[in-house]
């Protein structure tokens, strides 16, 4: 595997530091900025204290130590174009989790990487993209999306299909609207649970599937969100005609080196932090159980 950590660090007298970078020692970074985005979704700015900003693609991961609590491994959710903060959106779900949402503005955490797969956006030049999303599987999505919307030209029709539990866990509500006003990106939101005042749509985002505005033959699309869901929207993609080797979605395992040495992340024959987290359909349709489809 690749790192694309930027190891050159300037020294004393301005000269570089090409000593190579350890992936399993943390590199630490200070928290500059916490935003909430939902009741239980939080998004952490960290600045590196020692050395240069993280340059990383769109769809990989970095652990994130908190330290004395525990590593876990969260996407980088940031623009990969623009050098700037290091960005991640993290889900209160544990204690891992919980701690880092929980650390204040300039607690100092660990990083490691960036690691993983990307999502290869620019496989889909001259073509559409359909970006499809569950939950906070927007987070991960958002650096594709940012990298396509840098060079917007080169893409044809761009749709993203979201799906969230209710309007208020709906994520980076001004840049929806943002991409389709000023982008002419094609977003359809639906949620599950839609009282209070909502007026949009209530269902699956798999539903949306079958009638978004996409030419199947000459699309590439992005799918990310929990797992069964990602078995139904990617066979409901394949069932439109788009060919397997270009759907992708981004999996979920239990992760602990992050670079192929412990097994923790295995699904068959591949390791997740390496081979993946992005992998396309073609590869993942016969290791993926088809109980629920
Ligand atoms: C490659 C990769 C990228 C990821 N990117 C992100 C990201 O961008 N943002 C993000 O918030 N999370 C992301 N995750 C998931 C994140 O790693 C887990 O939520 C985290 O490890 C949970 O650790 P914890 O100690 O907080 O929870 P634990 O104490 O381990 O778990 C607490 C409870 O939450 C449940 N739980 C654990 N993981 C999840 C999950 N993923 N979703 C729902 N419930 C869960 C457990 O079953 C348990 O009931 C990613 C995971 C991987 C493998
Ligand atoms: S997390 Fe250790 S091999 Fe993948």
């Amino acid at each position: 595997m690749t790192s694309l950590i930027d190891n050159q660090r300037p020294g004393r007298a301005g000269a570089i530091d090409d000593r190579p970078v350890d992936p399993m020692v943390p590199r630490p970074y200070r928290i500059s900025r916490t935003r909430q985005d939902t009741r239980d979704t939080f998004t952490l700015e960290l600045e590196p204290i020692d050395g240069p900003l993280l340059r990383y693609r769109a769809g990989q991961f970095t652990m994130l130590d908190a330290f004395g609590v525990g590593e876990v491994p969260i996407s980088i959710s940031g623009d990969p174009t623009r050098p700037g903060p290091l960005e991640h959106t993290i889900r209160d779900v544990g204690v891992v989790t919980h701690a880092l949402i929980a650390a204040p503005t300039g607690a100092v955490l660990g990083v490691r990487g960036p690691f993983g797969t990307s999502w290869d956006v620019a496989a889909g030049e001259g073509k559409d993209v359909v970006f499809v999303a569950g939950g906070i599987g927007l987070a991960p999505l958002r650096p594709a999306l940012m990298e396509l919307l840098a060079h917007r030209d080169r893409y044809n029709r761009v749709v993203l299909l979201y799906g969230a539990r209710t309007p208020e866990d709906i994520l980076f509500g001004d840049e929806l609207r943002t991409w389709a006003k000023d982008h002419g990106v094609i977003v359809e939101v639906t949620v599950d649970n839609g009282q209070h005042a909502w007026r949009g749509r209530v269902g699956l985002v798999t539903q949306l599937v079958p009638r978004a505005g996409f030419d199947p033959r000459n699309t590439l699309a992005l799918v990310c969100g929990p797992e069964t869901m990602m078995r139904y929207v990617a066979a409901a993609l394949t069932d439109r005609g788009v060919p397997e080797h270009r759907v992708r979605l981004s999996m979920e395992r239990n992760m602990k080196c992050g670079v192929g040495l412990c097994g923790h992340c295995q699904l068959r024959e591949l390791f997740v932090c390496v081979d993946g987290p992005v992998l396309p359909y073609s590869r993942l349709a016969p290791l993926l159980s088809t109980r629920e489809l």
